[in-house]
């Protein structure tokens, strides 16, 4: 293991001013995305609309990474290009997502456990190959009614420490994410218990695995009130609180925190973003490492139609650097009207 040069591509990825693209939909999540254009979820549309993206000119600015799903880390754009060196033109870092998924598990009702562990080296070695310069896991961690239990946690950071250590050995950044939902009713400081206690327990995990917090990127939630909580937390509180959970159990050597968007509105994920980084004083880049809140845009204005793909490539870009002033705590909602 290269230590410097995975720092090096950790350190390029929460690069100041950039974030990274989560374009890694497995095939039935895109197809939700799509049912809710009307576009049919073949494997040509779900190629056009990603190489839309790819060859935007937002890449080229604001865009580090991108996280890919398997399909597409292989295939080519309509002109035969693979679509891996669109990203790696546009000067971004291929990565891609290597968990098969959260499943039920055994004796842990209404929890899951992310598989994917067996075989991992290989299948690390081919996407290096391929150009995969970071990789991606995540463990779901829900939050109800006696969930989420320590047995749950516990297995969950574990798997996320074991994929991290494969990932390192193989020379490729880990993005580690536990993702604690905001799908409850529960309130932002029920989050703010649960998402210490998963952090805490994942950075000792990744202690005990002996992986090199240099060379890795955390994807937190932010510490947020449940989408059904009657009384959410305005974007100050959001702000405050994350930083307070972060500082009280992430290491300073870890380079950057890329959060994920988990449901949050594209406007809102960009103000929290904005708002911690205007407030500072930690000792990791933040940014964004968004899903939803970069696409939900420019999905609405393709809609499957060659016609509209400049029109959907302006909407991205527009999201992308709101997102990417954010990131320096440089953003201002006036500028959604503005533009
Ligand atoms: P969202 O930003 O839509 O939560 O997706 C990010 C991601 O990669 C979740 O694993």
């Amino acid at each position: 293991m290269d230590l410097q040069a995975l720092n090096k591509v950790a350190e390029a990825m929460v690069a100041p001013g950039r974030g990274i693209l989560a374009a890694d939909e497995s095939t039935g999540t895109i197809k939700k995305r799509f049912d809710a254009i009307g576009v049919e979820n073949t494997e040509d549309n779900r190629r056009d609309y990603r190489e839309l993206m790819f060859r935007s000119d937002a890449m080229k600015h604001y865009v580090s990474g991108v996280i890919l799903f398997d399909e597409t880390i292989w295939q080519n754009a309509a002109d035969g290009t693979p679509l891996v060196k669109l990203i790696t033109d546009a000067g971004s870092i291929p990565g891609i997502k290597v968990d098969k998924g959260a499943h039920p598990m055994p004796g842990f009702p209404g929890e899951t456990i992310t598989e994917g562990l067996d075989g991992l080296g290989e299948r690390l070695a081919k996407y290096y190959e391929r150009g995969a310069r970071f990789a991606k896991w995540r463990a779901v961690i829900d939050i109800a009614a006696g969930v989420p239990t320590w047995g749950a946690i516990k297995a969950n950071a574990h798997a996320l420490a074991r994929y991290a250590a494969l990932c390192q050995a193989n020379q490729i950044v880990p993005i580690v994410e536990p993702e604690v939902l905001m799908d409850g009713d529960h309130d932002i400081d029920r989050c703010d218990t649960v998402t210490r206690l998963v952090l805490k327990t994942t950075f000792q995990e990744l202690f005990e695995q002996r992986v090199a917090l240099e060379g890795m990127v955390l994807k937190p939630n932010m510490v947020i009130s449940g989408k059904k909580n009657g009384a959410r937390a305005g974007v100050q509180e959001v702000a405050e609180k994350t930083i307070a959970a972060l500082k009280a159990t992430v290491p300073a050597a870890v380079p950057g925190i890329a959060y994920l968007s988990g449901g949050q509105s594209d406007e809102e994920a960009t103000a929290h973003l904005d708002a911690m980084n205007k407030i500072g004083g930690f000792p990791w880049k933040m940014t964004y490492s968004y899903g939803r809140a970069l696409q939900a845009a420019p999905q609405k204005a393709w809609a499957g139609k060659k016609e509209n793909v400049a029109a959907a490539q302006a909407a991205f870009g527009h999201r992308a650097r709101m997102n990417g002033l954010a990131s320096k705590g440089e953003y201002d909602a006036g500028m959604e009207k503005a533009a």
